[in-house]
């Protein structure tokens, strides 16, 4: 049984968790998409783990990791994650392949994403400045430098000089300091000597894998809502984190996933910018950020919090087919008196049950709720039956709402804090 891991909100729904705990029963772990703007926090034992561009199966000491041809990959950002890893007896060696196909994420990519979001003041997206979108750019573009060029000086070096030329122009009309492609090629260099014994046509490994009836688990990173083509864009990733990202970021046929479950929070955050309706801008939303300690596992920032908006979980659920929902965080929701699930849009006076595409209309979308009365403490519960009644009561709704059962709910950061049902 081959299973995919995906955000079904806006990122951060607690996917390193659930993958985590998924890939003891798995063979081989595979990201395929996004880069290191991802930040999966893994709990084992009273050690804590940010994983961002790694797959965080890697913490099982006898799985394979692989890193697929649809990630975008900055080499200096893989040997710090790896050097972090190290120093805490996660050896990564012989457990990590890289695909050769994977896009090369360059020193310019980042700097230009910086210069970018400057250009756009308030409307900033909100990125994580890890040259994601630059370096997707390059790709689609077909000016991208990917691992297989690493084993060819010759062409590595035209290929830097090329786009080096090009980005100083950039440079100059944004007075920002020039690139220097002899340098760039030296470093670069350096991390293809670094990088060889990684380096694998994982396409034919995975379909070989697959073949040969290996259990893999697809980890998804970012969130639907975050999707090039299906989330709040242009407030989103450069990404496709829903199902289609799996076959296009892997080469493996859809005939090899065979479960998908989306990781849903007990109620929404989003990091960055972009409409959010169920956004609390009060002290609940100040008391969840606290309580459940949403601060970006990669930039730090305070995450936006709010209600549980499943208007945008039955998006999710339609575009990637999920067959169930893992959900995380209902302890941050213990104690409250009351709480609200967004089940609905007013849009200009009546009720929409649908995301608009057109962002200025999701703006003006204000959310219809339902109330629920709270619950004590869920933090002890052994099972769904040792919930306490509400909170039973309000995971039994999101399956009725959603059509979709909820299998797995995650009452704390530790592996022991989860209840499968
Ligand atoms: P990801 O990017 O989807 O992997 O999620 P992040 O790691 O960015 O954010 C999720 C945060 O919530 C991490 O700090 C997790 O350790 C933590 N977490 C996961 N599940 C639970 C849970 O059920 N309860 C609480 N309190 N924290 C959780
Ligand atoms: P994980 O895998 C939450 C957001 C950024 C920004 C937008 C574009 O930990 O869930 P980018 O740097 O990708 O160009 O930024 O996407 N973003 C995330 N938000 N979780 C993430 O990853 C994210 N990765 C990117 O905040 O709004
Ligand atoms: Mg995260």
């Amino acid at each position: 049984m081959n299973k995919l891991v995906i955000g079904a909100q806006w990122g951060d729904e607690g996917k390193g968790k659930i993958v985590d705990i998924l890939a003891k029963e798995s063979d081989i772990i595979v990201r395929y998409q996004g880069g290191s703007n991802a930040g999966h926090t893994v709990c084992v034992g009273d050690k804590t783990f940010i994983l961002h561009l790694i797959p965080s199966g890697i913490l099982h000491k006898d799985k394979i990791c692989v890193i697929g041809n649809g990630v975008v990959i900055d080499p200096k950002s893989f040997f710090k994650e790896k050097a972090t890893l190290e120093k805490v007896g996660v050896d990564i060696q012989d457990r990590l392949l890289i695909s050769e196909k994977a896009h090369l994420v360059m020193p310019y990519h980042k700097e230009l994403d910086a210069m970018q979001e400057g250009k756009l003041g308030d409307n900033k997206i909100g990125t994580t400045k890890r040259g994601i979108g630059p370096c997707y750019v390059d790709k689609y573009a077909r000016n991208g430098i990917r691992i297989c060029d690493l084993t060819d000086e010759k062409t590595l070096k035209e290929k830097i000089t090329k786009n080096v030329e090009e980005v100083n122009k950039l440079c100059d009309i944004y007075s920002m300091n020039r690139f220097d492609a002899e340098a760039i090629f030296d470093e670069y260099k350096e991390y293809a000597e670094l990088l060889k014994p990684y380096i694998r046509n994982t396409v034919y490994y995975l379909n070989g894998v697959f073949k040969n009836r290996k259990k893999i688990l697809f980890e998804g990173a970012q969130g639907s809502l975050l999707d090039i083509d299906f989330g709040t864009y242009p407030f989103v990733t450069s990404s496709n984190p829903t199902v289609g990202g799996v076959f296009a970021g892997t080469g493996l046929p859809h005939k090899a996933l065979d479960s998908v479950i989306g990781v849903m929070k007990a109620y929404t955050t989003r990091v960055g910018n972009g409409p959010f309706p169920s956004e609390l801008l009060d002290d609940m939303g100040e008391s969840i950020r606290k309580k459940g300690s949403e601060f970006g596992a990669t930039t730090g920032r305070p995450r936006r919090c709010g209600w549980l908006d499943l208007v945008v979980v039955k998006y999710a659920a339609m575009i990637s087919g999920i067959d169930s929902i893992a959900m995380t965080k209902i302890d941050v929701l213990d104690g409250l008196d009351r709480i609200n699930v967004c089940v609905g849009y007013e849009y200009e006076g009546r009720k929409i049950g649908f995301i608009p595409s057109q962002l200025d209309e999701f703006a003006k979308c204000k959310p219809v709720y339902k109330t629920f009365e709270g619950w004590e403490n869920t933090k002890h519960s052994e099972s769904f039956e040792d919930l306490p009644e509400n909170a039973k009561k309000y995971v039994e709704f999101i399956e009725k709402f959603l059509s979709i059962p909820v299998s797995l709910i995650s009452t704390g950061a530790k592996r022991s804090e989860t209840i499968i049902r």
